[in-house]
């Protein structure tokens, strides 16, 4: 087998970032990715500048660290191709037999001689957001069966400074939790078998180097648009090379492809970017707002939410919710979303899951009234749904015990009482679609909140196949089939809040749960992770009660006020039992999101660099003539006076005008020094290199500032 390909080199440019291909030899290698090149450069300079002598006690020829690394090549890093057929062939070994150049894009085709596998690699690079997109697709061209155990999106070289790892850990209800930590040899690994996205491994890394902050230094994001089981590694060999390697994790035996049948790795998101991580995420941003955004989504304003959840759980009545919807209007909400325990048996979380009916017991006339109610309120109504999931007490479980996944003869492991089912099978296919789209037809829904609310722990289907990979397939294609029948539904992804967020499932849905915490000081944080890859838009933030129902702590309605306005603003709490004071101060925090929510929705995020007790960013304006910037002083400040909040983004040039907008005191001192600030005009300069001298506020208290061009 001869390498056919026309050129040695080709060459992507975006923006602001630049990929070259080195197609020279028999296996196509990235041999430069990284800050856009000059005209001036060319290839095969990039070539003589990587090129490596022979090191002692090693082999005569490097193996490239190719899109796809190869054993057979004498690559001793992890494979990007693991493979046999009945214990031989595994040693793929690709020539590169043609490559497409398309507009921005690379196709680039290989075949592996002697084992009879077609591997087609696509590098798309978007030249507005600097994000690279890329899959592997394997092809098995022999009659006999080929075993896939493993099998990457493409391996992408990194340069050896970076020597920060930013990855991700978490929970329930404490997900995008970030780990740091420096690279040593070896190899950095996530692992995720929860056959979800996982609270605990968000399936993203960033390298930066030592320098690198929010504001400047280079980093590079690699992020696998996956919604089942996976794996992030960055390899550091022992030759000292260094990449990324990020691809789905099958079971044994998950992936058996017959004659003709090929496998499409989940597509692997890169950037880079050399102004930081804040640059780092507009450039993801900019991706999802360009390419994962719905048509619909992106000519229509994204409504307040409320949420029945942490407002009455299993507690439901028609006359409550009916007082409830009247509320929610009264603080200006404009979806009403019916959580939780409104279908048949469903009195707590031991049973119901699988009837998707209307319990008549609590909703004798169906949802009829409520939504009538709903509409009244000028409100438009919403409903949850966990479709994935059945209770053992259940009609559904009675009469199709099989639909279940297993893992039989082990006994099955239930978590919130419940099990998944077997998406695979298309008669549990039919059941949900039929279900769903009756509901859909019956009432006037426009949106639903889809969760699911737990792991994938024994994920074999009744004939013993294990099923995460066609599991996750299948639910897309359910959501798919429900969109196009009902293409003016959003969809939200939830999964125990956080569990489901990643840009494979975004290709399918409208808004992220962004995690069960509504608790304003966690929520910080939490939201400062997923930003890093996911704009405000997408991030569900919800104001909750007082007293947090999962963290016990008792927070201002300022504080969470200010934390929900800059995700997709909802309430979750019983405004029943609301105070008339804080009912009215949550009115005017919706009001003031849905004043700038456009400009939320629309803005560069810029985190600001600050000391661990304060919290600060902002969103500015494209055309850089508006910006929100918010902080809050996380705990007590160690100094008698608080130092300078220097922003960020702005314009140098312009002028603007501050004003302080929550909370309203901005705080209970009349001799705080924000009565010189507010209403004053600053240049961007001032605002960016001097700062604003920040104000003696209690601990846990926000300030949000406007600006505004003069
Ligand atoms: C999950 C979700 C919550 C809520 C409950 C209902 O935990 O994340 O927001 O919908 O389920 O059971």
């Amino acid at each position: 087998m001869k390498n056919t390909a026309t050129h040695s080199f080709y060459t992507l440019h975006s923006n602001d970032c630049s990929l070259v291909l080195d197609c020279s030899g028999d296996l196509p290698a990235i041999c430069y990715w990284g800050p856009r090149l000059s005209d001036a450069t060319g290839p095969e300079e990039l070539a003589v500048l990587a090129a490596r002598e022979e090191a002692p006690a090693r082999e005569h020829v490097e193996a490239p660290i190719a899109l796809t690394p190869m054993s057979a090549s004498g690559y001793l890093g992890h494979p990007g191709l693991l493979m046999h057929r009945n214990g031989v062939q595994w040693n793929g070994y690709s020539v590169v037999l043609r490559v497409d150049e398309r507009e921005h894009s690379l196709v680039v085709q290989s075949e592996c001689a002697g084992t009879d596998v077609e591997l087609v690699h696509t590098l798309s690079l978007d030249p507005d957001s600097n994000v690279l997109k890329a899959t592997t697709t394997l092809t098995n061209r022999h009659d006999q069966p080929l075993v896939v155990d493993e099998c990457n999106a493409p391996c992408i070289p990194i340069p050896d400074f970076c020597t920060e790892i930013l990855g991700f850990a978490g929970r329930w209800s404490g997900e995008f939790r970030l780990q740091s930590q420096t690279r040593s040899q070896g190899s950095y690994v996530r692992e995720n078998r929860s056959g979800r996205t996982s609270h605990d491994a968000f399936p993203g890394v960033i390298t930066h180097d030592s320098y690198t902050s929010q504001q400047s230094g280079t980093a590079y994001g690699f992020h696998l648009g996956w919604s089942g089981n996976h794996r992030v590694a960055v390899d550091e060999l022992a030759d000292g090379r260094v990449c990324a390697q990020l691809g789905e994790l099958f079971y044994p035996g998950e992936m058996i492809l017959t004659e003709g049948e090929s496998y499409t790795s989940p597509a692997l998101y890169a950037t880079c970017a050399t102004q930081g991580l804040n640059q780092l995420s507009q450039n993801y941003h900019r991706y999802v707002r360009s390419h994962l955004t719905a048509p619909m989504m992106k000519q229509k304003d994204k409504l307040v939410h409320f949420n029945s959840w942490e407002a009455v759980y299993f507690d439901l009545s028609e006359s409550k919710l009916l007082d409830l919807v009247a509320a929610a209007a009264e603080v200006g909400a404009e979806r009403f979303v019916l959580d939780d325990g409104w279908f048949r048996h469903r009195r707590s979380d031991k049973a119901g899951l699988g009837d998707w009916y209307v319990e008549e017991k609590l909703f004798p006339n169906g949802l009829h009234p409520l939504a009538e109610c709903i509409a009244e309120h000028g409100l438009e109504f919403g409903l949850w749904l966990e479709p994935e999931m059945v209770n053992p007490d259940s009609d559904l479980y009675r009469a199709h015990p099989d639909w279940a996944l297993q893992a039989s003869p082990a006994p099955n492991v239930l978590a919130r009482h419940q099990l998944v089912l077997d998406l695979t099978n298309p008669d549990v296919q039919s059941y949900l679609f039929e279900r769903i789209d009756a509901l859909l037809g019956e009432y006037p829904v426009t949106y639903i909140k889809w969760d699911m609310n737990r792991d994938l722990h024994q994920p074999g289907n009744a004939q013993g196949v294990v099923v995460v990979h066609a599991q996750t397939r299948a639910l897309y294609a359910l959501l798919e089939r429900i969109r196009k029948a009902h293409p003016t539904v959003e969809i939200e992804s939830c999964s125990s809040g956080g569990g489901r967020a990643d840009f494979g499932i975004l290709e399918h849905t409208d808004r992220i749960w962004t995690s069960d915490s509504n608790d304003a000081l966690d929520r910080l944080f939490i939201q400062r992770g997923f930003s890093l890859f996911f704009p405000a838009e997408f991030m569900g933030s919800h104001v909750g009660p007082a007293d947090c129902h999962i963290t016990g702590r008792r927070l201002t309605m300022a504080l969470r006020g200010a934390t929900a306005m800059f995700g997709d603003m909802g309430v979750e709490a019983n405004l029943l039992e609301m105070g008339d004071e804080e009912k009215t101060e949550l009115a005017a925090a919706i009001e003031l999101h849905k004043q700038h929510r456009r400009l939320i929705f629309s803005g560069d995020l810029v985190r600001l660099n600050r000391p661990d007790y304060e919290n600060a960013f902002g969103i500015v304006s494209a055309n850089r003539k508006e910006a929100l910037f918010s902080y809050t002083l996380l705990r007590s400040q160690p100094h008698s006076l608080p130092g300078r909040l220097r922003l960020a983004g702005l314009d140098e040039n312009k002028t603007y005008t501050l004003r302080i907008i929550w909370p309203d005191p901005p705080t209970k001192r009349p001799e705080s020094i924000l009565s010189r600030l507010e209403g004053a005009k600053f240049s961007g300069a001032s605002l960016m290199q001097a700062g604003i001298q920040l104000p003696l506020i209690f601990p846990e208290s926000p300030l949000v500032i406007h600006l505004a061009q003069a």
